[in-house]
């Protein structure tokens, strides 16, 4: 296999889950087929009626694919630059398990087409969000159905949130299922099957599911309307409904994050002595204290002062746990987030990152195979989990 191709074929019981959430379809067209196991399940389900329409950049793939496939037109070519010949018959289908790969920016031409409006060009250079664009764009015109697998990046990643505002404001995504890591036999990899209907405008709730290892079967975690640019993936709003709090979020109550600047090696060869997550697993008590007069130099370093709630951004082996300043002003590197809360609030939001369902939020809310990485964005919608109603009477009697 060449994975430079992004050649990692479907297991059977994910093609099968595909081509059930496609439902009936007249033609079925795969952009990237490999050996064709998604087409396959596609006739094994439909029957040997259903025309099927394939492209590969890889002559073997194609051989391969002939050799299960009947009634197939395949295509020796690149799935985002050839053409489809004449008029496909019926009711059209697009799956698709694309190769994760970067592609040449000439092909991003797709995206702009399949989501108008979109500003800026962060994640269009991906072949699996160009793959995505080109089924969607043709799709639509056919008001057909759309099932594509996709990396989870795209389900969790800020990078994609814009593009996954318009996919759900511009299309119906009817569902987003989560396929756990292991289940793709040759990759670690955790993927999204994405089910869309072109036809129609979006707005609509959104089912989220995850696949059970044992059954391919897909069991729904939530059914709701996704918030503009909002994560698609179960283990996310697995997490959120664990940790629905009635409180208030970390945005409401007034408080700012800021990450350090400065990685601690730039720190060190500049001579700031920045707190990174290290000194946070030290801290003795959950408490820091600024040695006066150390950094005589800051630069723009980002810094802490007494009341700044420290934690760790990433790491792996970093303890979740804040780390409060008591004296002193300290720079802290790119691993460390400063929360900086009003003053009343201040210990509601400490004592947050204590209560049992923080580790069930981070849990949802982190992303990262390697290690945890928690993003600022993610962190301000966190519930104050601490807060309760007799905080709510003390805030509105001291305000
Ligand atoms: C993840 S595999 C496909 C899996 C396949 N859909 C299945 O059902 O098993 C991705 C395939 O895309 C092909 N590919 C890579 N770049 C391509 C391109 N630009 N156009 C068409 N196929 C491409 C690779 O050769 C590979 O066979």
């Amino acid at each position: 296999m060449n994975k430079k191709l992004g050649q990692f074929m479907t297991p059977s019981g994910i093609a099968g889950l595909v081509a059930r959430e496609l439902g009936y379809c007249d033609t079925v067209i795969d952009f990237a087929v490999g050996e064709g196991a998604l087409l396959n399940a596609v006739q094994h389900m439909q029957g040997n009626g259903t025309g099927v329409i394939g492209f590969d950049v890889d002559q073997k793939m194609i051989n391969r694919a002939q050799m299960v496939l009947r009634n197939a037109q395949l295509i020796y070519g690149n799935g985002l630059t050839s053409h489809i010949k004449g008029e496909p018959r019926g009711k059209i289908g697009i799956v698709g398990n694309p190769p994760f790969v970067s592609a040449a920016p000439v092909e991003s031409s797709w995206v702009t087409k399949a989501f108008p409006g979109l500003t800026g060009k962060l994640g269009t250079h991906r072949a699996e969000v160009q793959f995505l664009a080109r089924a969607l764009v043709t799709a639509r015109p056919v008001g057909g159905r759309v099932v594509f697998v996709m990396p989870i990046g795209f389900a969790d990643g800020d990078i994609y949130s814009r593009i996954r505002a318009l996919l759900t404001s511009q299309y119906r995504l009817l569902k987003c299922i989560e396929v756990p890591a292991g289940i793709f036999a040759d990759t670690e990899a955790r993927t999204v099957v994405l089910v869309i209907d072109t036809a129609g405008e979006g707005g609509i709730e959104t089912e989220v599911c995850e696949v059970q290892a044992y059954s391919a079967q897909p069991l729904r975690v939530v059914s709701k309307v996704i918030k503009p640019g909002e994560r698609l993936d179960a283990r996310y709003h697995k997490a959120m409904q664990s940790s629905t709090s009635n409180g208030p979020l970390l945005r409401d109550l007034g408080v700012t994050i800021d990450r350090g600047i400065y990685s601690r090696k730039e720190a060190e060869d500049m001579h700031i002595t920045a707190i990174h997550t290290s000194d946070l697993n030290r801290a003795t008590n959950h408490k820091l204290v600024g040695s006066p007069g150390k950094n005589e130099t800051l630069g723009h370093a980002v810094t802490a002062k007494k009341g700044d709630i420290l934690l760790p951004r990433t790491g792996s082996r970093v303890r979740w746990e804040p780390v409060i300043v008591q004296s002193g002003e300290m720079p802290i590197t790119d691993h460390v987030f400063r929360i900086r809360a009003p003053k009343k609030v201040r210990e509601i939001v400490c004592q947050s990152f204590y209560h049992p369902l923080f580790r069930a939020w981070l849990e949802g809310a982190s992303k990262g195979v390697c290690a945890t990485v928690l993003t600022k964005r993610e962190l301000l919608q966190m519930p104050a989990f601490a807060f309760s109603y007799s905080a709510e009477e003390l805030l509105s009697t001291t305000s």
